[in-house]
């Protein structure tokens, strides 16, 4: 796609400029849906595309959370040639949720076996730490804990001060626990009701996706299609007293996945089954940069990651389920995939 390329190009031109330049570089003037192009896609319809990660050398690392416990790598994600491949399967599990970057080329990874989707066998779920070497396969694969006091772990993040430990989101049970990743120990240091699903929602799921950012923790919680935030110490530990703020709530959305964040403090997220990315800028206007209800594009989004080199810092990489948990005008599905968004015209 050449419009992807020019205004790519821009972007890269855009990051030699001094930083206060942009805004006025920028002004908003971009038109919508911005530039977009597929680079991978898996090749069975159940494929469901669940969640990323990026690796400092810029390769993207994917997880499947159907049909099995796998990651997958595409390499070189802004060249013209991506390739897509097997990482690791994990052994015990049947899909994968949340991945984060826990050390150099290292990270942790939620596992469970499913009896259906996003519905684990209880006693099922761990926590394992994969380590990479420089090629493409796994050169460790490491089961931090098994943990059956949880259900349906979703999002993690580790915690940026502390390498030792994450945070993940439990979002069955609605909590946000704490896991030392040298000892194992397993700690809820969160539960109110903006973790929890609601009932008589047709998802039934509560908090999703996990960030950090500012002293704050992010989450969103998909059956409230919102994000929320609470203030935590250096250690991951929410701070006493501290409040659950709301960040946002989502218009005209009947979901909410993952998100990312981007250098401004703007909020890309994937609402899934409204199949689009909404915007959410620092001063609250919201926008759907990318697909809609009725278009394949970014069908069943659920996460997203800007890229981590030079080349790809202004690329939102964007995974999705190929719209298996809601088909596209009722009946349409495809395999997952992984979409680049150049959002380098948008601030
Ligand atoms: C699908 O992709 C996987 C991994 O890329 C490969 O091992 C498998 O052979 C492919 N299957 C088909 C039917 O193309
Ligand atoms: C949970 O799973 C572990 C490991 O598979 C097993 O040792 C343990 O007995 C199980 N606990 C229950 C209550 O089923
Ligand atoms: C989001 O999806 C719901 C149905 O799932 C639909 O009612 C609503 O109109 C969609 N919003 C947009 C902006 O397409
Ligand atoms: C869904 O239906 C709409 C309206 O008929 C159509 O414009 C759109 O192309 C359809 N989507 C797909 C993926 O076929």
């Amino acid at each position: 796609m050449a419009a992807f390329k020019l205004t790519h190009l821009m972007g890269l031109i855009g990051a030699l400029v001094p930083a206060f330049a942009i805004p006025t570089v920028y002004s908003r003037q971009t038109a919508l849906p911005l530039p977009y192009k597929v680079i991978a896609q898996m090749n069975q319809t159940d494929d469901f595309v669940e969640n990323i990660a990026v690796r400092s050398n810029g390769d993207l690392l994917v997880t499947l959370f159907y049909p099995t416990a796998s990651v997958y790598t595409v390499k070189r994600p802004f060249s013209d040639s991506p390739t897509l491949s097997l990482v690791h399967t994990f052994e015990d599990a049947n899909g994968l949720t949340g991945i984060s970057e826990t050390g150099p080329d290292t990270f942790v990874v939620a596992a469970a076996l499913y009896q259906e989707l996003a519905v684990p066998s209880p006693n099922t779920t761990s926590l394992w730490e994969l380590k990479l070497g420089g090629g493409d396969q796994a050169i460790a694969a490491r089961r931090i804990i098994h943990a059956p006091q949880a259900s349906l772990l979703n999002g993690l993040v580790s915690i940026p001060s502390t390498k030792s430990a994450i945070l993940v989101v439990d979002g069955l049970l609605g909590v946000l626990v704490r896991v030392d990743l040298t000892t194992g120990l397993y700690e809820v240091v969160l539960d109110v009701p903006e973790l929890k699903p609601v009932a008589g929602k047709p998802l039934f799921l509560g908090a999703n996706g996990l960030k950090i950012r500012d002293e704050h923790v992010y989450w969103s919680n998909t059956d409230l299609v919102s994000i929320y935030r609470i203030r935590v110490d250096e250690q991951g530990y929410p701070i006493e007293a501290a409040e659950v703020e709301k960040v946002v709530t989502l218009e005209n959305s009947s979901g909410v996945d993952d998100f990312a964040f981007d250098g401004l403090g703007n909020i890309w997220v994937a609402t899934n089954t409204n199949n689009t990315v909404v915007t959410v800028s620092t001063d609250g206007r919201q926008a759907v940069t990318v697909g809609s209800l009725t278009e394949l594009t970014v069908a069943g989004d659920t996460a997203m990651h800007f890229g981590r080199t030079l080349a790809d810092k202004h690329t939102l990489y964007v995974t999705t389920s190929g719209a298996a948990a809601a088909p596209v005008n009722g009946t349409i599905v495809e395999p997952g995939k992984i979409v680049a968004v150049d959002t380098g015209g948008y601030y």
